[in-house]
């Protein structure tokens, strides 16, 4: 089972930033996941929120932004003084730094609100040696049919919510054709559903644990990956 550290390791170090991505190496995960976003000049940047408020000093929307301004911000004393030299990253400098070290989940935020980023990411993922460990994940499925297409071979996870959850045999058969893996919310697990996506050659990946008691749970269940913000919860499992 993949140890998928959310936004980095998140909860020890401000998420998506180098901090929490050295952490989550450091920790042993498998993957690292992050979000990506446009700038105004056409970047494409790792942060959550469409907005830079929550997790920086600056505010409004980050394609607002050009990249140089961006880069003055400071994306980590809003969760600890320490962290006050940590700066939003670009795609292209995590794939820089990491690519050789661990796998990437990279999830595209919002594809319909940022027009193009699929050509976008996949033109700097292209720049890569690429095989199993990197992978693009949305909960956009007209994103995800983009990524098969512009980068044939990238593996790609859709991500599911309870409402998005139809598991009848057509929708499976429609999700294997431009999904690799469905990423499940952890509410959904059941091992009917698990068993059922896995027969139609999907891993199963479950998002996002928090707690021990969830991730104790969890590590009873047949599932290939998980995401979690604390990646020492299943250390004793690998
Ligand atoms: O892996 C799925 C998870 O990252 C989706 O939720 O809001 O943390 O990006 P969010
Ligand atoms: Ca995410």
């Amino acid at each position: 089972m993949y140890i998928i550290a959310h936004r980095g390791s998140s909860s020890a170090a401000p998420e998506n930033t180098i901090a929490a991505f050295d952490l989550a190496v450091k920790q042993r995960a498998d993957y690292i996941e992050l979000d990506v976003q446009m700038t105004m000049d056409q970047h494409v940047v790792v942060i959550h929120d469409d907005t830079v408020d929550r997790t920086t000093n600056g505010s409004g929307l980050v394609k607002g932004y050009t990249l140089d301004q961006l880069k003055k911000l400071d994306a980590g004393s809003w969760f600890g003084h320490s962290y006050g030299n940590e700066r939003i990253p670009t795609l292209q400098d995590i794939l820089e730094r990491y690519s050789k070290r661990i796998g990437i989940l990279i999830e595209l935020k919002h594809p319909k609100r940022q027009i193009g980023i699929e050509k976008a990411v996949a033109d700097i993922i292209n720049k890569f040696a690429y095989s199993r460990h990197i992978m693009v994940q949305s909960f956009d499925e007209t994103a995800l049919q983009r990524m098969k297409a512009y980068a044939p071979s990238l593996r790609t996870a859709f991500i599911i919510k309870p409402s998005m959850l139809k598991m009848a045999k057509s929708s499976l058969a429609v999700y294997s054709s431009f999904a690799d893996c469905l990423n499940m919310k952890k509410t959904m697990m059941n091992r009917c559903w698990i068993d059922r996506i896995h027969s139609f050659g999907m891993d199963v990946f479950i998002w996002t644990v928090k707690d021990q008691k969830t991730a104790d749970r969890i590590k009873k269940y047949p599932i290939d990956g998980v995401v979690t913000d604390h990646p020492l919860f299943f250390q004793k499992e690998k």
